[in-house]
C-alpha cells in the first residue's frame, strides 16, 4: 500500500514537473529579482541624509512584493571623507540597515578606501560593520552566481588609499599593482571559472563606460581610470556567455549599454535630492533578457540628471510577479 501511494505521488511529481516545463513556468520561476541601491554617501554630517533617505531607502525596500532576493549596496556607503565620525557613521547606516527583511551586501567603493588612508576608521573597522571577510566575493542565489569586486584596487599599490587627498594617478597596464590587484585578479579568474551558473558582477567603478557615454559624469575620464583593455574588461569580455549583467556605481547617473557583448549597468547615486532612489533588477538566466525598475519609477533619458531609470523588457518582471500571485508594481 506504502509503495502504491509512493508510486503515485512521484508520478504526480513527474507530471507537475512536465506541465510546468511546457507552461514555460520553470523559466520564470528563475528569474532573479534584487535590489541595487546606488552611492548613498550617507554622512552625520548632512543628518537629513542619515535620518531622510536610508530609513526611507529601508522602508520603501521592505514594502516590495515579493521581496528581493538580496539588497546591494554598491559603494561609497557611509561617512564623508572628512568626517571623524565615519566608524560612527557606518555604525549608524549598518543598523539602519538590519531592519531590511531581505540580504544585504555591500561593494566596497573608493570613498571607503578613502576614509582608510585619512585614518578616519581602519579596514577592520569595514570588514567587521559590513560583515565582509575580503574586498571581494561571490556567493550563489537559484542560478545565479554573484562575484562582488573591489574596482578601486588598482588605484593604489601598497597602502590601498595612501593616494587619497591627493590628485588621482594616471593608471595605466605599468602602474597597476601589485600584491592586493593580483591576489584579486587570481581569485576572480578562478572563481568565474568555477561556476556553471550566470554570473552577475557588482563593481563600484565604471568599467564599461567612457567619459563621452555622458558629459555630466563626475570624477576623472575612465579611460584614465581604467583604461581600455584593462583587466576588468577583458575579464568580463572573455566571459560574456556566463555574465548576465555587470552593475556599477560612482559616476552618479543611470546608463547602461552593451559593449563587446557585455551589457553594463550605472546605478543613480541614492543621496541626497534624489529622495532615496534604488534600482530593482530582473533577469531571466534562460533569455538572458532583464528588465531595471526605478524606484520611483521614472522613465525620461535626460542624462544631466541623476534621475533612476526604468528600462528593459518589463514582461520579465510581470512575468515574475504574476507567478507569484502579484498584481500591483510597487
Ligand atoms: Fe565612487
Amino acid at each position: 500500500m506504502l509503495m502504491k501511494t509512493i508510486i503515485k505521488i512521484n508520478f504526480l511529481t513527474v507530471f507537475l514537473l512536465a506541465f510546468n516545463v511546457l507552461a514555460g513556468n520553470v523559466t520564470s520561476h528563475k528569474t532573479i529579482n534584487f535590489v541595487i541601491v546606488g552611492d548613498t554617501h550617507s554622512t552625520g554630517n548632512i543628518p537629513a541624509i542619515v535620518t531622510g533617505n536610508v530609513p526611507a531607502i529601508v522602508k520603501r525596500i521592505n514594502k516590495l512584493d515579493p521581496q528581493p532576493a538580496f539588497v546591494m549596496f554598491i559603494g561609497d556607503i557611509a561617512g564623508a571623507d572628512s568626517d571623524p565620525n565615519a566608524y560612527k557613521d557606518m555604525v549608524a547606516f549598518e543598523k539602519l540597515c538590519k531592519n531590511l527583511r531581505a540580504p544585504h551586501y555591500y561593494t566596497l567603493g573608493n570613498h571607503e578606501a578613502i576614509k582608510v588612508s585619512l585614518k578616519r576608521c581602519s579596514w577592520q573597522q569595514i570588514f567587521k560593520v559590513y560583515n565582509l571577510k575580503e574586498r571581494w566575493y561571490s556567493f550563489d542565489v537559484g542560478d545565479f552566481h554573484i562575484c562582488v569586486l573591489d574596482g578601486f584596487i588598482g588605484m593604489n599599490s601598497k597602502g590601498y588609499g595612501s593616494n587619497a587627498g591627493k590628485a588621482m594617478p594616471v593608471l595605466d597596464p605599468s602602474n597597476i599593482p601589485t600584491s592586493l590587484f593580483k591576489r584579486q585578479q587570481e581569485w576572480f579568474l578562478t572563481d568565474i571559472k568555477s561556476t556553471n551558473k550566470k554570473v552577475i558582477i557588482f563593481i563600484h567603478q565604471a568599467i564599461g563606460f567612457y567619459q563621452h557615454d555622458n558629459q555630466y559624469w563626475i570624477d576623472i575620464a575612465n579611460w584614465k581610470f581604467w583604461p581600455p583593455g584593462n583587466f576588468f574588461e577583458k575579464t568580463f569580455e572573455a566571459n560574456r556567455d556566463k555574465i548576465v549583467g555587470v552593475f556599477e556605481g560612482h559616476k552618479h547617473h543611470a546608463l547602461w549599454k552593451k559593449r563587446n557583448g557585455v551589457v553594463y549597468h550605472q546605478i543613480g547615486a541614492s543621496f541626497g535630492q534624489s529622495g532615496g532612489q534604488f534600482a530593482q533588477v530582473f533577469i531571466d538566466p534562460c533569455l538572458e533578457t532583464f528588465y531595471v525598475q526605478a524606484h520611483p519609477h521614472a522613465t525620461h533619458h535626460n542624462k544631466k540628471f541623476r534621475v533612476q531609470q526604468s528600462y528593459g523588457d518589463p514582461a520579465i518582471m510581470k512575468n515574475f510577479q504574476k507567478k507569484k500571485g502579484i498584481n500591483n508594481e510597487n
